[in-house]
């Protein structure tokens, strides 16, 4: 019997998933659940990313985790929720990205691996990479974007073949604004080939070397959305484009718009939320307060008269009156005493109780 995925261009194709990095850039909200699981536009970010890998027909995926390892498989469980045959491998020890990639190879068969950084939010057509993949007989294809400030990233030159010449991992000096993505077709034998039961960087060890012994590196260049969400602002903004519409996802848990609201939230009437932001499972929202680009974790309650922009807000988090937060970060449980102002890159740590104007920017309280 043939399935309609029989003939679909995936066919002979499963996907890796790397979730096993501690975030630390996204601390202090990774210190209650590992990156790919935080809530992002209502469901833990990864959802987004196996709903993208599902809508491209692959439906094995291995996710090759290490830390808080455990959270993936009681949220995900076997996948058969989202229409995936999931497999979740832990690590002896972080084994970084490419000793993390070899760790599951036993359980692949198929030809051709895509691998995924679990922290990226991508509208790359898995369907055309793979096509190409193919066709150019590659060893390995790199998704690559073009992106402001490459010396973040991996940055990845190519000749005018689109064949990789160089990767430089978080260079100071890049030679070229085109940079790594984070999405990979491997040849199943190059996956074997990496060393094992070791450390091994796919970025600064597998990559470089393949390119040394002559290996065919070709880079698939996509201008669709994408974003690494590995930063607080970043975190914000790829919450914020999901509920949008602007990054694409098949799990938003509501239609497309200005908020996503979960169950059993109150929202006073005379309050404002827009710009993408979601308000989570049981949260409460004051008179006149304003909410824009954030989103607020199960539970959290935000005041009166607050503003609360570009901001991530945890779980049970209390936010008080007339509290200004614009680029926050404010984890679990925190309280923000009324009056207080935290903006540009503030980020309070779980549990920890800020007093009435205990913290402002302005001269006055
Ligand atoms: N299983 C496992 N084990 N996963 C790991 C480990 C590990 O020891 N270390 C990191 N990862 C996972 C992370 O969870 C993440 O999904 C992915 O590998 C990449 O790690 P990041 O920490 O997010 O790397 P980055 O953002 O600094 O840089 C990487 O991504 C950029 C694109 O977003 C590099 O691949 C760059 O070259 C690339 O440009
Ligand atoms: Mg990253």
């Amino acid at each position: 019997m043939t399935s309609p995925n029989d003939h679909a261009p995936t066919r002979g194709a499963e996907a890796v998933v790397l979730v096993g990095g501690r975030g630390t850039r996204l601390r202090p909200l990774t210190l209650s659940a590992p990156k790919p699981m935080l809530p992002t536009a209502g469901v833990p970010f990864l959802t987004h990313l196996l709903s993208r890998i599902r809508a491209a027909g692959i439906t094995r995926v291995v996710l090759s985790t290490s830390y808080q390892a455990e959270t993936f498989a009681e949220y995900f469980g076997d996948g058969s929720r989202l229409g995936l045959e999931l497999e979740c491998v832990v690590e002896p020890q972080p084994l970084d990205t490419a000793g993390a990639i070899r760790n599951v190879a036993d359980r692949l068969s198929e030809p051709d691996v895509l691998v995924f950084n679990g922290d990226v939010l991508s509208g790359v057509d898995l369907t055309a990479m793979l096509d190409a993949h193919r066709s150019n007989a590659a060893d390995v294809t790199l998704h690559l974007v073009k992106v402001a400030d490459p010396s973040r990233f991996g940055c990845v030159p190519t000749d005018e073949h689109g064949r990789v010449t160089a990767f430089l991992e978080k260079t100071p000096d890049p030679p070229v604004d085109q940079v790594n993505a984070g999405c990979y077709a491997f040849r199943r034998e190059v996956v074997e080939a990496i060393p094992e039961g070791r450390p091994v960087s796919v970025e600064r060890e597998t990559f470089p070397g393949l390119l040394e012994s002559g290996a065919r590196l070709q880079g698939h260049v996509e201008s669709s959305y994408w974003l690494d969400l590995g930063t607080p602002a970043a975190f914000a903004r790829g919450s914020a484009d999901l509920v949008l519409g602007r990054a694409p996802t098949g799990a938003l848990p509501g239609p497309t718009g200005e908020s996503l609201v979960l169950r059993d939230a109150a929202i006073d009437s005379t309050a404002a939320v827009s710009g993408g932001s979601t308000v989570g499972v049981g949260c409460v929202v004051g008179a006149n307060a304003r909410i824009s680009g954030s989103t607020l974790f199960d539970g959290a309650r935000v005041a009166e008269g607050a503003d609360v922009s570009d901001s991530v807000v945890g779980a049970g988090a209390v936010i008080g009156a007339g509290v200004v937060l614009s680029g926050a970060v404010v984890a679990d449980g925190a309280v923000i005493g009324a009056g207080c102002e935290l903006l540009d890159g503030a980020r309070v740590w779980p549990g920890v109780e800020l007093p009435p104007c205990g913290v402002r920017f302005s001269h006055d309280c």
